[in-house]
């Protein structure tokens, strides 16, 4: 509901102006004995030639007070009351209209957003470290498509590297078919491994992992085919945790797809005349902009981490003509991002701007068993595994009765874990506490997903006699928990403008706090009809926000808990 825009128009009328003008002056007051809403007058001072204290008086006097309780004017300031009765009404009847749909926009219409994130590094584990940016990117791909935008969520997967020559030649020294078959990332971990502990020992090693390398890069089948085969098996173990977090992409494409234009990138660097050589390397330098040089082409002519980046851009700008690209990837690479956002724009790209990396902190895990199977890796399917099995003794504990009991701890447990990286500010550090996680009454998905089955239970327990009543809901917890069933926009909104999902998630707990404050106060038992139905109608309207709001956190509602 846009009473913002009501009381514009409003005052537009009364006053000659334009209501674009004044929507931007009206501000919400600090305490609820001041309004609902307040107009500063002093903007008006100049065209009415009066006090502003006096131009709030004549106002208050002569608007039209429909839709509000009442208009006061307070010295320079006009308040706005809003009529909390109708206002629930007009609230919960949007919500309930719009259903799912509910919280949708359309400020995105034809725009274009690629949102990068996960990108993994492909012959290795899907470790814990990886949930971060997964869960973060995927909120930000579902908040984006929510806003109507056209949006593309990338894979950018980890496939080049120096790395597959050594993992090529430890294959074909020490692989073993029916292990790589039976768990694959288990042994090319297993014979990575391997190899570095062989190679302390007899450096002709790293040479021939170079020179299988090198084979590689110029397309030889041996070293293709074992190439291929790693990425397809890691795909393929990759795809059981992306199916089990209920995330999928529009693209999967790896780096090492754009070697094939590097040549040309590098020449239109050189042919621009940013390239310089430093200790036989080609590199951009930087240091105008206080930044270290760029490097582009290593002194052995093989390219570079950074100029794949730069050729990623190119490609997608080309492929996708994006009006934003989100890069989804942890703090540590912050310089790297400046640097080939900076390379792209001296190049002359002027979408350089569009370029936005979105970093994020260190998350450190507290009293966690993790099956260190080998090589130090906290595997990210342990840890949901971990999640689910605890969220399953809670249920166990708390109402043995639960049918469904493997699904509700699927969706608890996941659900517990993915939200974890979406509560606080990204840059900040999480400790990760598995109790934490899944306490029903933290700040958490579980609290979130409880106070919605709680709802529904009261649903189940009292049937809606009079679905259309939403009138006479006039105590402030009704009116306190409408206010934030409206704010579901708002707080989306500020959330993209900072590319920082925590804001929403703050504001689905704010739900979910105003609603418990309602339940704990007010007895829907003992209301007669037709208030109770009003009331019944503004725990559906909560319902749904409540799933809306979670499901763009990649998280699900249960009925029952
Ligand atoms: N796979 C990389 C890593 O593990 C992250 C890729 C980030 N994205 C990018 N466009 N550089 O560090």
């Amino acid at each position: 509901m846009d009473y913002k825009q009501l009381i514009a128009e409003r005052l537009a009328d009364q006053t000659n102006t334009n209501a674009q003008a004044l929507y931007g002056l009206i501000e919400i007051p600090p305490r609820p004995e001041m309004g609902d809403y307040a107009f500063p007058c002093f903007a008006l001072a100049k065209n009415l030639r009066k006090a502003p204290p006096l131009i709030a008086q004549s106002l208050a006097a002569s608007m039209d007070a429909q839709g509000f309780e009442k208009v006061e004017a307070l010295g320079p300031y006009l308040n706005f009351f809003l009529n909390k009765s109708e206002y629930s009404a007009a609230v919960i009847s949007q919500v309930l209209s719009q259903g799912p749909d509910y919280g949708n926009e359309d400020s995105g219409h034809g725009k274009k957003i690629l949102v990068e994130y996960s990108s993994p590094n492909i012959a290795k584990p899907f470790n814990v470290a990886l949930m971060y940016t997964t869960s973060l990117g995927n909120a930000l791909y579902r908040m984006y498509r929510s806003e109507g935008y056209d949006t593309v969520g990338i894979n950018h997967l980890g496939d080049y590297g120096t790395q597959f020559g050594k993992l090529i030649c430890a294959y074909r020294l020490w692989g073993d078919e029916e292990a790589l078959q039976a768990d694959p990332i288990k042994e090319l971990l297993r014979i990575y491994v391997k190899f570095h502990e062989e190679a302390e020992k007899d450096p002709s090693l790293d040479e021939a992992g170079r020179t299988a390398f090198r084979n590689l890069e110029s397309g030889a089948p041996y070293e293709m085919g074992l190439w291929n085969r790693f990425k397809e098996l890691s795909l393929e173990d990759f795809q059981k945790v992306y199916d089990l977090l209920d995330i999928r992409f529009d693209s999967l494409k790896g780096e090492a797809s754009y070697s094939e234009s590097l040549p040309e990138v590098i020449e239109e660097i050189r042919a621009k005349g940013l390239l310089s050589e430093s200790q036989g390397a080609q590199v951009v330098l930087l240091d105008e902009y206080n930044m270290p040089p760029a490097i582009i082409l290593k002194s052995d002519g093989s390219s570079i981490y950074c100029t794949r980046d730069i050729t990623a851009a190119i490609y997608r700008k080309k492929t996708y003509d994006f009006d934003k690209c989100l890069y989804v990837v942890g703090s540590p690479q912050a310089l790297h991002f400046r640097q080939v956002f900076k390379v792209l724009e001296l190049m002359g790209f002027e979408w350089a701007k569009d370029l936005i990396h979105v970093g994020f902190g260190l998350v450190k895990f507290q009293g966690m068993k993790f099956s260190t199977r080998q090589g130090n890796v906290f595997y990210l399917t342990d840890l949901l595994d971990q999640a689910i099995a605890r969220a399953r003794e809670i249920i166990e504990e708390k109402n043995p009765e639960l049918p469904n009991k493997d699904e509700v701890a699927r969706k608890i447990g996941i659900g517990g874990v993915k939200f974890i990286y979406l509560k606080n500010s990204r840059e900040k550090e999480i400790l990760f506490d598995l109790n934490e996680v899944l306490s029903f009454d933290g700040e958490t998905a579980p609290y979130i997903q409880y106070t919605y089955a709680r709802a529904r239970s009261v649903l189940r327990r009292f049937p809606l006699a009079h679905p259309e009543e939403m009138n006479g809901l006039q105590e402030k917890e009704e009116f306190e928990l409408t206010k934030e069933l409206d704010r579901f926009n708002e707080a989306k909104q500020e959330a993209l403008a900072r590319y920082e999902p925590s804001v929403f998630t703050r504001y689905i707990l704010d739900v979910a706090k105003a609603f418990n404050k309602f339940y704990n106060n007010i007895n829907i038992g003992n209301t007669e009809e037709p208030l109770r139905s009003a009331r019944l109608n503004l725990l559906l309207a909560t319902c749904q926000v409540l799933a809306n709001g979670l499901n763009l956190l990649g998280i699900d509602v249960v009925e029952q808990m």
